[in-house]
């Protein structure tokens, strides 16, 4: 048996800081969607008892570092199944980029050994083992436009749909989601009211949606790479509706309502990095 399952990448339409935990992590309150730009995880049972994992992206980790692979080894040592898997990914998601390819890479994973191995996990079981490879795995379970608190464990989907054109620039660098907190002063950093974006969502009101956008991440990411405000900038310039970095970054997206628009900003940002996307809200 083969199963293939989607892996679609997020965007945070908001994200704010609420504070600090005890353990370090940081309280969070987010609005994410899922777009139509994917990553594809095939998995197949395989005759030895091993997780293989292949990809056509070469810089792919295919070891424990990998969270296709924690997914695997977490579940294959909890069910304590003997056979073994051989995945392959399909990278089209840009890595270390904020657009949460690996947490849906791994989500993919778990959906798809649910199939294989019937297991019948509730997707309660399958959030819990998400949440221990990493804080967006939960949402990536549940996907669509969701309100996501907590460390990212508590996941409510939003009974709305956003319609819009989605433009990403991905700039040539990463940046480490780890460094970005680090670096955040609980007692400085700008606020967003994800109460009033998710009320403007669900009210199907997009100037109010806009209005309401933002990421408290931003300004930190954006003191170690600058060329992030640039894009952002240019983005406004050519007409964007709003343009905002996702997740930790260095991704800048920018939303408009018509694809004549939407074309107008990948010609002009193209010029100015090489990895331009054009994609919808799902
Ligand atoms: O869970 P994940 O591996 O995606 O998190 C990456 C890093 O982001 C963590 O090491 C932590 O420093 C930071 N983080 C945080 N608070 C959260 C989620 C992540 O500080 N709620």
């Amino acid at each position: 048996m083969v199963i293939i399952e989607k892996a679609p990448a997020k965007i945070n339409l908001g994200l704010d800081i609420a504070g600090k935990c005890s353990d370090g992590y940081h309280k969070l309150s987010m609005v994410m969607v899922s777009i139509d730009l994917n990553d594809y995880v095939t998995v197949e049972a395989c005759s030895e008892d091993v997780i293989k994992i292949v990809s056509d992206n070469n810089m792919m980790p295919l070891n424990k570092r990998n969270d296709v692979y924690k997914a695997a080894y977490l579940i294959k040592e909890r069910y304590s199944i003997r056979s073994g898997v051989s995945i392959f990914l399909e990278k089209r998601i840009p890595v270390c980029a904020g657009l949460g390819g690996g947490s849906s890479d791994a989500a993919a994973t778990i959906r798809a050994l649910n199939k294989l191995w019937q297991l019948e996990m509730s997707q309660e079981e399958m959030i819990e083992i998400g949440f221990t490879i990493g804080s967006d795995v939960p949402y990536c379970l549940k996907a669509g436009c969701s309100l996501i608190s907590g460390k990212g464990e508590q996941v409510e989907c939003l009974n709305a749909k956003v319609s819009s054109w989605v433009v990403l620039v991905k700039p040539d660098f990463g940046i480490s989601t780890r460094t970005v907190f680090q670096e955040i002063d609980c007692d400085t950093i700008s606020r967003v009211n994800i109460e009033a974006l998710k009320d403007a969502i669900l009210a199907d009101d997009y100037e109010s949606m806009i209005a309401h956008m933002g990421n408290s991440l931003e300004d930190v990411t954006i003191a170690r790479k600058p060329f992030i405000r640039k894009i952002k900038d240019r983005m406004v310039k050519c007409g964007a509706d709003v343009a905002l970095m996702t997740g930790s970054g260095p991704t800048v997206f920018a939303l408009c309502k018509t694809e004549k628009k939407a074309d107008r900003i990948v010609n002009s940002m193209k010029g100015f990095c090489k990895e331009v996307y054009k994609v919808r809200i799902l």
